[in-house]
C-alpha cells in the first residue's frame, strides 16, 4: 500500500509542493507554508461509484429562463438578460460604478424577483442613502451586510431568494480557510462556495470583484474560469462614461458592449454611442479622424487622434492608448518604407477617445491617416470617415462589415466614406443615400482623398 505523503500548502494562494520554503515560489507570500499529510495519491485509489454518461439526443433542455434587467445596454452585454443559475462576475477598478449599476437594475427586477444584496464593503444605511438617490425603492430588495460565507450560503438556503448579489467577493470570508479576506485562496473558495450555491438551488448570482493593482481580478484572474460569465466594467474614472464589455459569456455573445454615462442620479444607457464618442472633434486640425469598430452586431464611430512631434531625445517615442502599441509601431514602419512618410526623428502618439479600445484591423486606415495628418500638418475634411487593414506592402485590404459601417456614418451625417477598393463592388446598389463612397488601395491615395 502507497504511504501517506506528507505536502507544503500555502495558506495565501494554495500552491503545493514536497518541500517546505519560507517564502511561497507562487505568490511570495512568507511563512505561508503550512505542512499537511495529503492522501493517498488518487492515481491508486479505486472507486465503487458507478456512472452513467447520457446520448447527446437524451439530454432535454427546456428554454433558459432569462430575466430582463430593465435596462437594455446590460441586457445587450448579457445576451438578453440574466439567465436563471447562472453566475455573473461584474469587475472592473473601484469606485467605477459596480454597486450602482447593480443597484439600479434592482429596481426593475425587483418587480418580479425576490433579490438579496449582501454587502461586506458598506453598512445597510449607506445602501440605503445610495438606493434613495438612484431612486429604487422596491420591497422585494433585501439587504444584508455580512462576510461570512458560510453563514451567507445557509441564509440562502432557507430563504430562496431568487437573485443573489455579492459585494463584494473580496471581502467575503470563508471560516476554515487561514489566509485574510481578498487573498486568492480565500476568493477561490467564495466563489466554489457560491457557484454550487447558484447551481444547486438554481438561484442566479452577481460577484462584484475589484480589478487590483495588476490589473487582474483578485489576482490571477483565479475567477474567471469558475463563473458562467465574466464582465468588465470600464472607463477612466475623471470621464463620464463607462463601457461594459462582456469577455466570456455561455450564453451569449462576448463582444457585445453597453455605454454608459455616471450623472448624479446613477447611471444613464447611453443609446446612441457614436454621437458621444465623436462630438467633441475639433474643426480644422490636424491629426484627428474618425474610425469606426464593430461591437458585435453594432458599429460604433470614434475618434482616433495622432499627434507627431519633434524628439527631445535621440530615439522617437512612441505611446498609444486604445491601440495595439506593437500593430502602430508596425503602421508606422509601413509608412515610412511604403508610402514614403519619415517619423524616425519624431515622437509619435495615438490616443483614442472615451476610453474606447481599438482592436480591429479595419482601424489602421484611420490611425494611420490621424498620424501622417498630424505629421504633415494637414486637417482631414470634415464629415469623413476611413475604414481599411493595411498589409506590410502599404496596400489596403478588404475589411468585413463595409456596409454596416457605411450606414452608420451615413446616419450620424458624415459625408465622404474612404475605403478599400476591394470593397467597392455591389456596396453602391447596396447604400442607398447620397453619402460619397471612395475606394482606395494606398495609403497615399487614402491620404490624398480626404485631404484639400
Ligand atoms: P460605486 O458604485 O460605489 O463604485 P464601485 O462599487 O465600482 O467601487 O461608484 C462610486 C462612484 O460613482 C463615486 O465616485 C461616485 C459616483 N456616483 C455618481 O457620480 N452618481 C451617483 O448617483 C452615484 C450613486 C455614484
Ligand atoms: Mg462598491
Amino acid at each position: 500500500m502507497a504511504k501517506p505523503k506528507t505536502v507544503f500548502i500555502c495558506s495565501e494562494c494554495g500552491y503545493n509542493s514536497s518541500k517546505w520554503s519560507g517564502c511561497c515560489p507562487e505568490c511570495g507570500e512568507w511563512n505561508s507554508m503550512n505542512e499537511q499529510v495529503s492522501d493517498i495519491s488518487p492515481a491508486f485509489k479505486i472507486t465503487t461509484k458507478s456512472l452513467t454518461a447520457l446520448s447527446i439526443g437524451e439530454i432535454s433542455v427546456n428554454d433558459e429562463i432569462r430575466f430582463k434587467t430593465g435596462m437594455t445596454e446590460f441586457d445587450r452585454v448579457l445576451g438578453g438578460g440574466i439567465v436563471q443559475g447562472s453566475l455573473i462576475l461584474l469587475s472592473g477598478d473601484p469606485g467605477i460604478g459596480k454597486s450602482t449599476i447593480l443597484l439600479q437594475v434592482c429596481e426593475y427586477l425587483g418587480n418580479t424577483l425576490q433579490i438579496l444584496y449582501i454587502s461586506g464593503e458598506e453598512s445597510a444605511k449607506q445602501i440605503k442613502l445610495r438606493a434613495v438617490r438612484l431612486g429604487v425603492k422596491s420591497d422585494n430588495l433585501t439587504v444584508m451586510c455580512e462576510t461570512d460565507v458560510r453563514a451567507i450560503i445557509n441564509y440562502i438556503e432557507n430563504t430562496k431568494p431568487q437573485l443573489v448579489i455579492v459585494d463584494s467577493i473580496q471581502t467575503m470570508n470563508v471560516s476554515d480557510i487561514s489566509s485574510t479576506s481578498g487573498s486568492v485562496a480565500q476568493v477561490r473558495e467564495s466563489t466554489n462556495l457560491f457557484m454550487h450555491c447558484a447551481k444547486n438551488f438554481n438561484i442566479s448570482t452577481v460577484i462584484i470583484g475589484h480589478v487590483n493593482k495588476d490589473g487582474n481580478i483578485a489576482g490571477p484572474k483565479v475567477l474567471e474560469h469558475i463563473v458562467d460569465c465574466v464582465l468588465y466594467f470600464e472607463g477612466e474614472r475623471h470621464l463620464s462614461y463607462r463601457i461594459l464589455r462582456a469577455v466570456k459569456n455561455r450564453y451569449g455573445s462576448t463582444n457585445e458592449i453597453g455605454v454608459f454615462e455616471m450623472a448624479d442620479k446613477g447611471l444613464c444607457e447611453v443609446p446612441n454611442p457614436s454621437l458621444m464618442l465623436i462630438s467633441g472633434k475639433p474643426k480644422d486640425t490636424a491629426g484627428t479622424c474618425i474610425a469606426c469598430i464593430m461591437e458585435g452586431s453594432r458599429p460604433i464611430l470614434a475618434e482616433v487622434q495622432g499627434l507627431v512631434a519633434p524628439t527631445g531625445y535621440g530615439n522617437g517615442r512612441r505611446m498609444s492608448n486604445g491601440f495595439d502599441y506593437n500593430r502602430m509601431s508596425m503602421l508606422i514602419a509601413v509608412m515610412e518604407k511604403r508610402a514614403g512618410y519619415f517619423f524616425g526623428n519624431s515622437d509619435a502618439y495615438v490616443n483614442v477617445i472615451g476610453g474606447l479600445k481599438l482592436d480591429e484591423p479595419a482601424t489602421d486606415l484611420p490611425v494611420s491617416l490621424a498620424l501622417i495628418s498630424s505629421l504633415k500638418d494637414k486637417p482631414i475634411i470634415d464629415s469623413t470617415i476611413a475604414f481599411g487593414e493595411i498589409g506590410l506592402g502599404g496596400e489596403i485590404r478588404a475589411i468585413s462589415f463595409c456596409e454596416q459601417r457605411i450606414k452608420e456614418a451615413d446616419r450620424l451625417g458624415f459625408k465622404k466614406c474612404i475605403v478599400p477598393r476591394h470593397n467597392l463592388k455591389n456596396l453602391r446598389e447596396m447604400i442607398k443615400s447620397d453619402i460619397e463612397i471612395i475606394g482606395v488601395s494606398s495609403i497615399n491615395e487614402a491620404f490624398n482623398a480626404c485631404t484639400n
